[in-house]
């Protein structure tokens, strides 16, 4: 990683070009919904990584695509990540109180608001992406990046996995349906966030399909680290509590594994991620350096 000694300097600078974009298309705050467009905001606004639409982008350009038209897609990746991250902290799924360094939008706004926002964001998400065309009418890359993007979302994506994931709360699990979990989850909005930038670039069915591919070793990384650090970090530092899941009574790779074990597979799956980047005819060394970076993420 020579080329990126000043790798959090480059970070920031995506960080930024994200929350550019995200607050681009943030509903206003008015009418007689006004309260409901706050608690939307309250949490899009309150931070957060910005990791899918960073992916998007540095995929985007891996392809030498327009950046204009990728701009609403990055908003709505963030949306509905944010939507699944208000529905997750609901009393019925996980039952969180804090969340990006602040009270959860259901402690602020009450229940029905916290799941109405949340649903609204995702919606949202889909009012947003539809604005691509305005920049790209009838556009078919635009066409299959809407497919993408729901699909990864809905029952055969992020959604699935939820749902196996609240099912399964204390039950004993098998490392086959664990991964199920964490494919769908975790991983289906990573693919989502990267398959979008290449669609939108016109990237070839075989580069998108190994997109396809980094992504998930990368979403499946990135929810080992989280279990890890859900046992070795603190609220402070995540902005979110810890020991969540042992609360949920959640079988993670942490309880399979140990944190020793889970720690190397962040690294294979992570190592398999960067491998099939390099396989490419493209290279983008800030999403390679991302990558790498991931796999001793703390927050
Ligand atoms: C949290 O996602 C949910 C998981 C899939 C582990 P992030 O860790 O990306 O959360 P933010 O967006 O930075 O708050
Ligand atoms: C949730 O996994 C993944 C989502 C789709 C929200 P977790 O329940 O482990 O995420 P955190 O730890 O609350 O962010
Ligand atoms: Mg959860
Ligand atoms: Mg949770
Ligand atoms: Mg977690």
């Amino acid at each position: 990683m020579g080329h990126y000694v000043n790798f959090q300097d480059e970070l920031k600078k995506r960080t930024d070009e994200a929350e550019a974009a995200i607050r681009q298309y943030l509903p206003p705050e008015e009418g007689f919904a006004k309260t409901m467009a706050e608690a939307m905001n309250y949490s899009m606004c309150a931070g957060g990584k910005r990791l899918r639409p960073i992916l998007m982008l540095e995929t985007c350009r891996l392809f030498h695509g327009d950046e204009e038209l990728v701009r609403p897609f990055m908003a709505a990746m963030e949306m509905i990540h944010t939507h699944s991250l208000i529905h997750d902290d609901l009393p019925a799924i996980d039952n969180d109180d804090y969340r990006r360094g602040r009270l959860t939008t259901h402690k602020v706004y009450g229940e029905a608001m916290g799941v109405l926002s949340g649903v609204a964001l995702l919606n949202y998400a889909y009012e947003t992406m539809f604005r691509a065309f305005d920049m790209a009418p009838g556009d078919s890359r635009v066409i299959r990046a809407l497919r993408v993007m729901s699909e990864k979302t809905g029952i055969y994506g992020m959604l699935g996995g939820q749902s196996v994931d609240v099912e399964n709360d204390g039950k004993p699990l098998s490392r086959e349906m664990l991964d199920y979990i964490y494919e769908h989850k975790t991983s289906a909005l990573i693919e989502a966030s990267m398959m979008t930038g290449a669609i939108l670039a016109g990237a070839s069915e075989e580069e998108i399909a190994a997109i396809e591919k980094a992504a998930r070793n990368i979403g499946l990384a990135f929810q080992i680290q989280d279990d890890i650090l859900d046992v070795t970090s603190t609220s402070e530092e995540l902005g979110k509590p810890v020991h969540s899941d042992e609360k949920n009574h959640k079988v993670t790779y942490v309880t399979l594994f140990g944190i020793h074990k889970a720690a190397q597979q962040v690294e294979e799956l992570s190592r398999e991620a960067l491998g099939i980047l390099g396989s490419l005819n493209q290279k983008n060394e800030f999403l390679c350096a991302l990558t790498e970076e991931l796999i001793s993420r703390r927050k």
